[in-house]
C-alpha cells in the first residue's frame, strides 16, 4: 500500500498527516504539546507519547524536530512512501548484531519487536521447547497479529547442547513459528544468522539428528560431538536451502535467507578470544583478507536489506559477508 503523506514539522514531532484537510485541523495546536496526531483519509487517532504512536501508527513516525512552533514552520511539506514503514521482529536484539540491526532500523523509523532473554521488549529462551512457544505468543500480542519482518539473529558459541539447542531450533521455531504473522504483511521477509562456520568442519552424525532426528536425540548427540557450533550453523543454512523453496515461503512469496558473517567484533566473540588458543584457532580458521573482524553495523546493513521489499527475488541463500573467508576457505570448489 503506497500512499502519499505530508510531514509537518511541530516543537515535538513530525507527524504525518494526509494531503488535505487536515493542516488547518493541525494549526491550533501548541508547539510544546507532546502528543502526536495521525490522520488518515477521515480517521484520526491521538497519542500521548511518541512510542505510543509508533506501535500504533499505520503510517509510523517520520522523524523528530525541535525546531520552530507549529506556526512557523506550519506546512514544510515533504512526500514519503509510507510503504517504507515496517514491523520487524528481531531475536538475540540485546547485544551483537541483533542490538545493531535494531539501532539501525529504528534509526529508519521501522517498529522493532526485540526479543531476547533480558532487555527486549519480549523475554524469551529460545533454547527450550517452551520458551520458543512464549516467544510466537508473546509476538502475535505485542505486535498485534502481523508483522513485515522476521529477523532470527539470536545465537551463542559455548561448549555442549544449549549451542545447538539455541542455534539451531531457536531459530528454526522463530521462523516457523512467526510465519502464520508475516502472511499478513504485503512484503514478508525472513531471515536468519548462519555463520562462517557454516562451510568449516561439521559432525556428520548431529547434522542428520538436526536436520531429519529428534531435538532429544540431537542434544544427546551434541553432549559429545566436535563442531557442535559450525554444525548448528551448516543445519540452519541446509534448513532455509531446503524449505525456502518450498510452498510455505516461496509460494507464499516471503523470501528466506541467511546472512553469514565472518568474525564480528561482538560479546560472542570476545568471550571466545578470551583464550589465547581459542583465538588462535578461531582467527587461522576465518581468515579475512578485506578488513579483517569487522564491527555488527556492517553484518546489521545487509541484514536490513535482506528484511527489506528491496529483496524481493533473492532466495534461499547463505550469503557471505565475511572479508574473503568463504573464497579463502572454498576456492574453486563451489563453481
Ligand atoms: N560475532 C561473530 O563473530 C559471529 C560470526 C558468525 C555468526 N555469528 C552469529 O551472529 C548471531 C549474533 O551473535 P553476536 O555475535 O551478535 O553475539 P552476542 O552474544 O553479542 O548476541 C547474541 C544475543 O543472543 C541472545 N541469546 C543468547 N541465548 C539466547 C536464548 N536462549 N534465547 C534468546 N536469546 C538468546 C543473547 O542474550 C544476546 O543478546 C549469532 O547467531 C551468532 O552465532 C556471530
Amino acid at each position: 500500500m503506497k500512499k502519499s503523506v505530508t510531514v509537518v514539522p511541530t516543537g515535538f514531532s513530525w507527524v504525518a498527516l494526509p494531503l488535505t484537510g487536515a493542516r488547518e485541523r493541525f494549526a491550533g495546536r501548541s508547539e510544546r504539546s507532546k502528543f502526536s496526531l495521525v490522520l488518515l483519509g477521515r480517521h484520526a487517532a491521538t497519542f500521548s507519547t511518541v512510542s505510543a504512536m509508533k506501535r500504533h501508527s499505520p503510517v509510523g513516525l517520520v522523524g523528530h524536530s525541535n525546531g520552530g512552533s507549529a506556526q512557523q514552520t506550519a506546512i514544510r511539506s515533504a512526500r514519503v512512501s509510507v510503504a517504507s514503514f515496517r514491523k520487524y521482529v528481531i531475536t538475540g536484539s540485546a547485544s551483537g548484531i541483533g542490538l545493531a540491526t535494531r539501532h539501525l532500523l529504528e534509526a529508519q523509523g521501522h517498529h522493532v519487536i526485540g526479543a531476547d532473554i533480558h532487555n527486549a521488549e519480549v523475554i524469551a529462551d529460545l533454547g527450550t521447547p517452551e520458551g520458543r512457544a512464549d516467544l510466537v505468543e508473546q509476538v502475535e500480542r505485542k505486535s498485534g497479529g502481523s508483522i513485515d519482518a522476521v529477523l532470527a539473529v539470536a545465537g551463542v558459541d559455548i561448549p555442549g547442547p544449549a549451542t545447538a539447542a539455541i542455534n539451531y531450533y531457536g531459530a528454526v521455531a522463530t521462523l516457523q513459528g512467526l510465519r502464520p504473522l508475516l502472511l499478513k504483511s504485503s512484503a514478508p521477509r525472513a531471515v536468519a544468522v548462519s555463520s562462517i562456520t557454516s562451510v568449516h568442519p561439521y559432525d556428520e552424525q548431529l547434522l542428520n539428528m538436526l536436520l531429519n532426528g529428534t531435538e532429544e536425540q540431537a542434544l544427546e548427540r551434541a553432549r559429545d560431538a566436535s563442531y557442535v557450533y559450525a554444525t548448528s550453523k551448516r543445519a540452519l543454512s541446509r534448513w532455509i536451502r531446503r524449505n525456502a523453496i518450498n510452498a510455505d515461503w516461496a509460494a507464499s512469496g516471503i523470501p528466506l535467507n541467511a546472512l553469514a558473517p565472518g568474525l564480528v567484533k561482538t560479546e560472542l566473540l570476545a568471550r571466545l578470544f578470551e583464550d589465547p588458543d581459542k583465538k588462535r584457532a578461531v582467527s587461522a580458521g576465518t581468515p579475512m583478507p578485506l578488513g579483517g573482524p569487522y564491527e555488527p553495523s556492517a553484518a546489521a546493513e545487509f541484514l536490513a536489506w535482506l528484511a527489506s521489499e528491496k529483496n524481493g527475488h533473492m532466495t534461499g541463500q547463505t550469503i557471505f559477508i565475511d572479508g574473503g573467508a568463504d573464497a579463502v576457505i572454498r576456492g574453486d570448489s563451489v563453481w
